[in-house]
């Protein structure tokens, strides 16, 4: 897939870009609905922002994320699979995905105004996508081993 490499590329980054915007803007959405009493208007519009958020954004960005990425790396000569840089993105990007996770679970127990946690646990939450993204784009572009 010689020509189509780059557009594949192209296609993983932008999917990277939109599942990273819904990575950060969902914990925030959680730190102010948190705040919000159950069963408010303020409330029922957070869960309708979150659920389109996550089923209209994040879900399809983190699947074209996966796609495009085991694509380029099926492309014969694009991986170096002996360098340790491929297996700390990997790392990264597991932790990326337990992140996607969690906050689906997190957004169910506030669609069923179950919440239990603070605003000051969504606050540091909010904090985890940061680091990994820059572990992630310090493995790809640095290699540093
Ligand atoms: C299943 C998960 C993933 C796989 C298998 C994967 C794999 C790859 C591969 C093989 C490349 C091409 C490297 C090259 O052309 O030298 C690439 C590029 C890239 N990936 Fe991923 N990736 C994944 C997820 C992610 C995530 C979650 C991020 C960021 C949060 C990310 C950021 C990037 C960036 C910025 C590039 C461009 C690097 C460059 O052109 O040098 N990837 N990815």
């Amino acid at each position: 897939m010689t020509g189509l490499y780059p557009w594949v590329k192209a296609l993983h980054i932008l999917s990277v870009i939109a599942w990273m915007a819904g990575l950060l803007y969902l914990p925030r959405l959680f730190v102010y609905h948190a705040a919000a009493r159950p069963g408010s208007d303020e409330s029922n519009t957070f869960k309708v922002m979150e659920r389109r958020l996550l089923r209209g954004i994040m879900h399809p960005a983190m699947a074209g994320t996966y796609v495009f990425g085991v694509a380029l790396a099926a492309t014969p000569g694009v991986v170096d699979w002996s360098a340790g840089w491929f297996y700390g993105k990997l790392a990264g990007v597991m932790g990326l995905t337990v992140m996607h996770l969690r906050l689906a679970q997190w957004r169910a127990a506030f669609a069923a105004d179950r919440n239990l946690r603070s605003q000051r646990f969504y606050r540091f939450i909010n904090e985890v996508p940061t680091l990994l993204l820059i572990l992630i784009v310090v493995m790809v572009v640095v290699r540093p081993f």
